[in-house]
């Protein structure tokens, strides 16, 4: 951490559930002094204007990139509109904050990372898992050889299918938006960031869509990679389960087996239940959508980014956002993703999808041109 102690002026593009979360914890962090608003939809920009008090607000993000009060800016558009306004913010030289995935094509994710390099600024991936309690003690203890060698990581992760249908319903670009690389790679990032160090060379993986092909994506996905060492990494996802499965978003289960012993977590939040005659809140709610039934029996703490208390999100998101607010001003080195994990994280899951829809094997890395046959 440096002593100087820094202001920040900061811009947010994408007014959305995400980017509403960031901006009110910026309009709590005393060393935000400016707060900049932009989204396309005037509702909600001028929504999250009053109750942020921004300083300004407008629907072109290249007005609000160019006001000279920014130096830090935070890409919270949907999955298929991050590269525009990243790569304008990070040629004029500000700290980047991008909401994962970096991008849904291989191209505009190689052209985004290229960017942020070749004008060398700071730049984070919001892989909010990575702030849990929970994962950085899983991570200090791999890190300091507590299990041995790492040989073996199996992942599972089961989803409640409102967040693919929610996704899906934005856009008509709906190639991209599968199970993998929307929300597979949380789970993917959680465990590459575990093994680090290790490099996958090869990969198999299967899909199906029989529940989700109606709304133009795929049910599953599994796969095992091997890395360079011979780990194995078994990496499996659903983001099938029916709306009124309990889980809110997101449960995962990780088994890591070391050559001199085993850490297994269980992040499937049965340990919290709550059933109940009234229905419960859908957990993720973004604006507009309706799920088709009531959902009266919920893990409690099964939406990632947080639950509400007292009209305030606690919760990993909450950790995550004023951290980075922390690494922008006192300059805390923070656990966040960089855009180089955030662009191996896209090339390995579409590369998961490439290898169901060859049926065949794949050695990595793949070539850029490989992802476009
Ligand atoms: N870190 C996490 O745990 C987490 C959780 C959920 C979603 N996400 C990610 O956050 C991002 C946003 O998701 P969301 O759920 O908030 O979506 P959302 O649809 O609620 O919000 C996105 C907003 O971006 C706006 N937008 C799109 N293009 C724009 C442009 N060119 N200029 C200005 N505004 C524009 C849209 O109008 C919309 O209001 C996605 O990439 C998503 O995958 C991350």
């Amino acid at each position: 951490m440096s002593d100087e102690k820094k202001t920040i002026g900061l811009a947010v593009i994408g007014c959305g559930t995400i980017g509403r979360i960031r901006a009110e914890f910026a309009r709590d962090y005393p060393g935000i002094g400016w707060l900049g608003l932009c989204d396309i939809k005037d509702d909600l920009r001028e929504r999250l204007a009053t109750d942020t008090n921004a300083d300004f607000q407008t629907a072109s993000f290249e007005e609000l990139i160019k006001r000279p009060e920014v130096d830090a800016v935070i890409i919270a558009t949907d999955e298929n509109h991050h590269m525009a306004p990243t790569i304008m913010a990070a040629d004029a030289g500000h700290a980047l904050f991008i909401e994962k995935p970096l991008a849904t094509d291989a191209r505009e994710s190689l052209a985004v990372l290229q960017s942020i390099e070749a004008n060398g600024v700071d730049a984070v991936i919001g892989y909010t898992q990575r702030f849990r309690r929970r994962f950085l003690t899983v991570k200090e203890r791999l890190v300091t050889g507590q299990i041995g060698e790492v040989t073996g990581v199996v992942t599972r992760a089961i989803m409640n299918r409102m967040v693919p249908i929610a996704t899906v319903a934005r856009t008509n670009q709906r190639e991209n938006l599968t199970p993998m690389v929307v929300s597979g790679t949380h789970a993917l990032d959680m465990c590459m960031w575990l093994m680090e160090g290790k490099t996958p060379v090869s990969l198999y993986a299967q899909s199906n869509d029989k529940a989700m092909a109606q709304y133009g994506t795929k049910d599953s996905t599994f796969g095992i990679f091997t890395m360079d060492d011979g780990t194995m990494f078994s990496m499996n996802i659903s983001w099938a389960a029916p709306v009124i499965w309990p889980g809110a978003v997101y449960g995962l289960e990780i088994g890591i087996i070391g050559d001199k012993g085993v850490i297994d977590i269980e992040d499937t939040h049965r340990d919290m239940i709550i059933a109940s005659e009234i229905p419960q809140g859908a957990g993720y709610a973004p604006e507009g959508f309706e799920p088709e039934f009531q959902r009266h029996v919920d893990f409690m703490t099964s939406y990632p980014p947080g639950d509400i208390y007292n009209g305030q999100l606690w919760g990993p998101m909450r950790e995550e956002t004023f951290s980075w607010y922390q690494r922008l001003c006192a300059g805390l080195d923070t656990p966040h993703a960089t855009a180089q994990d955030g662009h191996r994280n896209l090339m390995l899951t579409m590369a998961m999808d490439l290898s169901a829809k060859r049926g065949e094997r794949i050695d990595l890395p793949l070539e850029i041109d490989d992802y476009y046959e």
